[in-house]
Formats: C-alpha cells, sequence, structure tokens
C-alpha cells in the first residue's frame, strides 16, 4: 500500500502528465466504476454505452474487469483474442475488436490487464500506436473497471477523464463507494465524481443515497460528489441479462432504459474536463504500474 501511495502521489506530481492534460480533443474516456461488486456495473456501461451510440455517438468499451470480464457476455459476444494477444504482438487491435448493435466497439482485456503492469518499452509503444489510431474515430470510450481499490482499477480510474462510480442504497455499497471515493480524494485523482444510483425503487431512494455520499464527502473529503443519475430495480434488466442482449436495445419501453437514456443525455451536455486524448490515457495508466 505504501508503495502504492508513493506511485499515485508521483502521477499528480508529474509534469509529463500535465502536458498531456493540455493536449485536449474530443474524445472522452470515462471510468466506469464501483465499491463492491454486483450493482450493475456491467449492465451500466453497456446499456449506457449503447445509449450514447444510439444517437450517433461512437462509442468503445474496454473491459478491463481483469477477474469478471464479461461486457461479450452481456451482449453476446465472443470474443476470439483479446489484448493479451496485442501486447504479445500477435495481434492488431483491429483483429480483437468486436462491434455490436449501432456499430458500438469492445475491446476485450482479458489477461491483457494484468500485463499492462509488466509491459517493456516496445510493447508500450505499440499500445500506444495502436490506441492513437482510435484517436479520431471515437468520441467515448466507456471502461469497465472491475469492482473495489486494487492497483489496476485505480490506474484505470486515475487514467481516465471522467469517474463514474457505481452503487446501490444498500448501506453495503453505499459504505464501499464511500471508501473508494474517499481514496480518489486522497491521492487527488479526481476533483469530481458523479454517481449513478442503481436498482432503486423510486427517485427519492436515489437521492437519499447520493446524500448520505455527499454529506460525509463535503465534510471530510476535497472532492465534488455529483448525482448523475439513478436506474430503477426492473425485471427486463434480469430478463435481458439472461437473453445476453443490453436491456436498452431488447426493451426500449422499460423504465431502466429511459433511466440510463437519461444519462446518456446528462453525459452529453456535461463535460468535466477537457480530457487527456490516448496519450495521456496510456501514460498515466503506465505511471501507476512503473
Ligand atoms: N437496475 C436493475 N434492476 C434489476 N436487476 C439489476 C439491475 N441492475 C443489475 N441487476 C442485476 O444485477 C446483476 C449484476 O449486474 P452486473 O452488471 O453484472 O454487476 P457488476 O458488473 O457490478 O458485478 C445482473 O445480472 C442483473 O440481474
Ligand atoms: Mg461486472
Amino acid at each position: 500500500m505504501h508503495d502504492q501511495a508513493y506511485r499515485l502521489r508521483e502521477i499528480t506530481n508529474s509534469k509529463i502528465i500535465k502536458k498531456a492534460d493540455n493536449q485536449g480533443n474530443g474524445l472522452r474516456i470515462l471510468a466506469v466504476t464501483s465499491g463492491k461488486g454486483g450493482v450493475g456495473k456491467t449492465n451500466v456501461v453497456v446499456n449506457l454505452a449503447l445509449s450514447l451510440a444510439k444517437t450517433g455517438k461512437r462509442v468503445m468499451i474496454l473491459d478491463a474487469d481483469l477477474g469478471l470480464a464479461n461486457i461479450d457476455v452481456l451482449m453476446g459476444l465472443v470474443p476470439k483474442f483479446t489484448l493479451y494477444d496485442v501486447l504479445r504482438g500477435e495481434k492488431l487491435l483491429d483483429d480483437i475488436i468486436l462491434t455490436g448493435p449501432y456499430d458500438l466497439k469492445v475491446l476485450p482485456g482479458g489477461s491483457g490487464i494484468q500485463e499492462l503492469a509488466n509491459l517493456d518499452y516496445y510493447q508500450r509503444e505499440r499500445l500506444i500506436s495502436a490506441l492513437r489510431t482510435f484517436e479520431s474515430d471515437v468520441d467515448f470510450l466507456i471502461i469497465d473497471t472491475g469492482a473495489g481499490i486494487s492497483r489496476n482499477v485505480l490506474a484505470f480510474i486515475s487514467a481516465a477523464d471522467e469517474v463514474c462510480v457505481v452503487l446501490t442504497p444498500e448501506p453495503t455499497s453505499i459504505t464501499d463507494a464511500y471508501g473508494l471515493i474517499k481514496i480518489l480524494s486522497k491521492f487527488k485523482l479526481h476533483d469530481e465524481v458523479s454517481l449513478i444510483v442503481n436498482m432503486v425503487a423510486h427517485s427519492t431512494e436515489a437521492s437519499q443515497t447520493v446524500n448520505k455520499i455527499q454529506t460525509v464527502a463535503n465534510k471530510f473529503l476535497q472532492i465534488k460528489v455529483k448525482q448523475l443519475g439513478y436506474i430503477s430495480q426492473d425485471l427486463s434488466v434480469g430478463k435481458a441479462v439472461r437473453k445476453q442482449q443490453p436491456f436498452a436495445q431488447l426493451y426500449p419501453k422499460a423504465k431502466a432504459t429511459n433511466d440510463i437514456n437519461q444519462i446518456a443525455q446528462k453525459i452529453m451536455g456535461y463535460r468535466v474536463n477537457q480530457g487527456k486524448g490516448m496519450d495521456g490515457f496510456v501514460n498515466r495508466l503506465m505511471r501507476l504500474f512503473n
């Protein structure tokens, strides 16, 4: 943990990163994360991506959940290769990318996510130049980071332009989300974090959940906590999961679909910062690993 803390501080202080920070462009890189698993993070990523794609945005998902990568499962896609094969120099990024509805792209991380920690100079350059080719072809890169505060998860959160924390109204989920936000604040990884409250019975429950976090965060942390939106508890979600199709595609009139569409609209209407671009993203990602 000491080692990790050191690296996190190094990221914040780095001049190289600051320079990359200024190379803003159209691409927005969003990390979707959670304190606790099972809160609906992967469903949020897939359906938010789809909702954005439906409006004509060019969206790519990076499945960076190391142990529980299942973006492909939720979309009924079968990846033959992953980032691992790209990093080994055996495949090109184009060979591993899957395409879903509305031209939604999925980049399966697989065991390549673990490999990111051990890249040599050439592999890193290969990754940067491969990702750079998407710079002008993608409006949103949305990352499913996996839950918790492992080095991998924090690296992706830190590298992204914006971070969304998914939580539910359950006390355990609230506590774990707060624990994660506390770390983002302590190591100054982000100035601002957005909350998506999932599986709510009604909108008041969502606001109450956000208020609980905001009250403590305002008192003890140096980070702005915003409510991005909420998603109703909806049987359509489980039904769509069993059919391996995004609920926003299968059930366009469902409550959950309406909720996720509102979140997509809000994201399109509000941008946290300028964005660091692909170079900034990869550089920042690597700094935490080195
Ligand atoms: N809004 C919702 N309403 C009802 N069930 C939900 C909702 N969101 C998620 N779920 C259920 O929770 C399960 C876990 O969701 P998932 O997206 O895989 O979570 P995570 O990625 O956080 O582990 C889903 O399979 C689904 O059955
Ligand atoms: Mg998941």
